[in-house]
């Protein structure tokens, strides 16, 4: 398939309009990542998203609306945390998971009695739904496993010759994936955190939030066993449960965990060591405390780092346990197949 390459142009964005319209497959960005985007009611788009992205299709997508009254097509029910969310935060990079209206297909949610709905807070997004007429359902635009784009030459990466168009903006803004929660329980639910913290939406709402167990589960790979010793025995064996890999890079990659100075020193010795068998090291170490930036910056240093062609990414943990250091350590956990090691 030949990929078309637009711009942000008013007669571009129609273009692209036009082809989601059309039932074809549209690469846009978006304040937190790019988005694979089609028309979320018709059925046979959204099964070419999942054959593009190599995804399975039981991998429910968030459906991005340009008005934020435009959730009505998706649920008959707004509960008043769910107005006091969208009010605080929409458009924004918080996707909400709420109950599913009949009519919205099964293809687009996974079979789920629940749909994902975001408004993003980016131009280009916000026209090029405006202008398709219909909320465009989008996942990432990489394929599957890979880290997400957060560049125009990262989806051109992936997905040339694989979808109808790219529309090629400004590198995004938050560079992680939106923070989704689930509405549809007592408790609202963080299912994926996102730089849109458990804090603020606690703000907004005047109660409690809560994480999904499985995020628990997850954290406990770093925050549990204050192991002391360096050895290079140290390395966590992969979790049973966590085995898919998820955001990986090319290349192999250690995180290492501790207090800052001893996690400095744990990288350049395993540096010199890999180096002297042959090996092309990478680093990933952030300013500390620099949350935000670590979130611009992760997917987009992933993806430079395949494209030097190093063999092993040496990162170094954030140490946050609830903000927006924990939503970037959601994802170099799971880049790293959950290969840890402690200092
Ligand atoms: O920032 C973002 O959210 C980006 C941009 C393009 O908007 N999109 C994105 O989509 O990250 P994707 O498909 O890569 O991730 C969607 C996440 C997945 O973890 C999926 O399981 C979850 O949202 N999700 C979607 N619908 C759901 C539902 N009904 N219930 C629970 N989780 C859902
Ligand atoms: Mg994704």
């Amino acid at each position: 398939m030949k990929t078309l390459h637009l711009t942000t142009s008013r007669e571009d964005i129609a273009k692209a309009a036009k082809i989601i319209h059309d039932g074809g497959l549209v690469a846009f960005p978006t304040e937190t990542v790019y988005g694979l985007g089609a028309n979320t009611f018709d059925e046979d788009a959204v099964a070419k998203v999942y054959e593009a992205k190599g995804r399975p299709s039981d991998n429910p997508m968030i459906v991005h609306v340009a008005r934020a009254s435009d959730i009505g097509q998706f649920t008959r029910m707004l509960s008043p945390d769910i107005v006091a969310l969208i009010e605080n935060f929409w458009p924004g990079p918080l996707t909400l998971v709420v109950k599913k209206k009949p009519g919205v297909p099964d293809r687009t949610t996974g079979g789920l009695d629940t749909v994902a709905v975001r408004m993003p807070d980016s131009k280009p997004a916000l026209d090029l739904i405006n202008a398709a007429c219909c909320p465009i359902a989008a996942p990432s635009a990489n394929l599957s496993g890979s880290p997400s784009p957060t560049r125009a030459k990262d989806v051109i990466a992936d997905m040339e010759g694989r979808i109808d168009a790219i529309i090629s903006g400004d590198d995004c803004r938050v560079g992680i994936e939106s923070t989704v929660v689930d509405m549809t329980g007592d408790v609202p639910t963080i299912l994926r955190p996102g730089i849109i913290t458990a804090e603020a939406l606690e703000a907004a709402i005047g109660k409690k939030v809560k994480y999904d167990e499985s995020l628990k589960e997850e954290s406990k790979h770093v925050q549990l066993d204050p192991a002391a010793g360096v050895s290079e025995s140290d390395f966590q064996p992969k979790s049973p449960g966590m085995k898919y890999k998820h955001y990986a890079p090319k290349a192999d990659m250690i995180v290492i965990e501790g207090e800052r100075s001893r996690v400095k020193a744990e990288i350049e010795r395993l540096k010199k060591l890999n180096e002297s068998i042959g090996n092309n090291v990478g680093v990933l170490l952030f300013e500390e405390q620099a949350f935000i930036e670590a979130a611009h910056d992760f997917f987009a240093k992933l993806r430079d780092l395949d494209a030097q062609g190093v063999d092993l990414i040496l990162a170094g943990a954030l140490s946050d346990t609830d903000g927006v250091g924990f939503a970037v350590m959601n994802r170099m956990l799971k880049s790293a197949g959950y290969n840890i090691a402690r200092v």
